[in-house]
């Protein structure tokens, strides 16, 4: 497996095969600013995505680095969205999420956590009700709880748990249709996108026992459980799954009426 890796000693991103060197992308260093100069991958590792990869390192480590960024670099400037295709800026952001498995021990800083939980609140819901209760499961004794609930934790050092009442939320008058659970979905995706956009890795967990979160956690008695959100930063060997890019074609998922 091709593993992108990140050395700031030699001012890029590295893709190695074993011990081969399959692709880097170079930046200068400039006044707190990073320039991506270069972009290249060996012809024999084309159409693997491993380009966007080694942007996308670079990228995370200037952001936790907290210095600017820009690219001289064609390829990145596209990639980065830095060529007047800002408007793509979201795509590329959904495009890039995926789901991480595989965590490092690195704390989240409480103004991630902050922000990710105002992507939250900023959320659309029906009628504005806001049914949705969010929990930030963050010191040992709740993320060991949270653990024997689920073994999709991966081991990471921070849980977002989402929750909401269907008696808080709009119903439908036409049919009686509670809102609440797509209320609580969109509460949840617009966090999920905000942690990755943020640097921050994480998945969206739905396979967990519900009846026992309630048991160890009564604060959220009362609410539909709909998602865990095991969320860090990424174990440097942490890699999309197969699944990632396996997607139903667009005309089977799309209808132009
Ligand atoms: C509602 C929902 C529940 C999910 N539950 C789990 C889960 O319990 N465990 C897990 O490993 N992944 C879970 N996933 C992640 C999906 O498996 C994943 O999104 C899908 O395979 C596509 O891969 P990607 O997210 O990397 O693009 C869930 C995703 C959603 C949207």
């Amino acid at each position: 497996m091709i593993q992108v890796v990140f050395e700031k000693e030699q001012n890029r991103a590295v893709a190695m095969d074993g011990s081969r060197i399959a692709g880097e992308c170079v930046f200068t260093e400039d006044a707190g600013t990073w320039n991506i100069v270069h972009t290249g991958v060996e012809s024999e590792y084309g159409g693997q995505g491993l380009a966007g990869r080694l942007v996308d390192c670079v990228a995370s480590a200037a952001k936790e680095a907290g210095v600017k960024l820009t690219a001289d670099c064609s390829y990145a400037k596209k990639r980065l969205g830095l060529d007047g295709g800002q408007e793509n800026a979201f795509l590329k952001l959904a495009e890039d999420r995926f789901s991480c498995r595989k965590f490092s021990d690195r704390p989240v800083e409480d103004e991630k956590i902050e922000a990710i939980l105002k992507a939250g609140i900023v959320s659309p819901t029906a009628h504005n009700m806001q049914p949705e209760k969010i929990w930030v499961l963050r010191s040992e004794e709740a993320l060991a709880k949270a653990r024997e609930c689920t073994q999709c934790h991966f081991g990471a050092p921070l849980i977002f748990a989402v929750g909401y009442k269907n008696e808080d939320g709009w119903v439908r008058p036409s049919d009686g249709r509670p809102f609440a659970d797509v209320d609580a979905s969109i509460v949840g995706t617009q966090m999920m996108l905000e942690i990755h956009d943020l640097g921050l890795r994480t998945t969206w967990v739905g396979f967990f026992d519900a009846p026992k979160l309630h048991e160890k956690f009564p604060e959220m008695d009362g609410y539909e459980m709909i998602a865990l959100f095991p969320t860090g930063y990424a174990a440097e060997n942490a890699h999309p799954s197969h699944m990632h890019n396996d997607r139903k074609d667009k005309s089977e998922l799309v209808e132009f009426l």
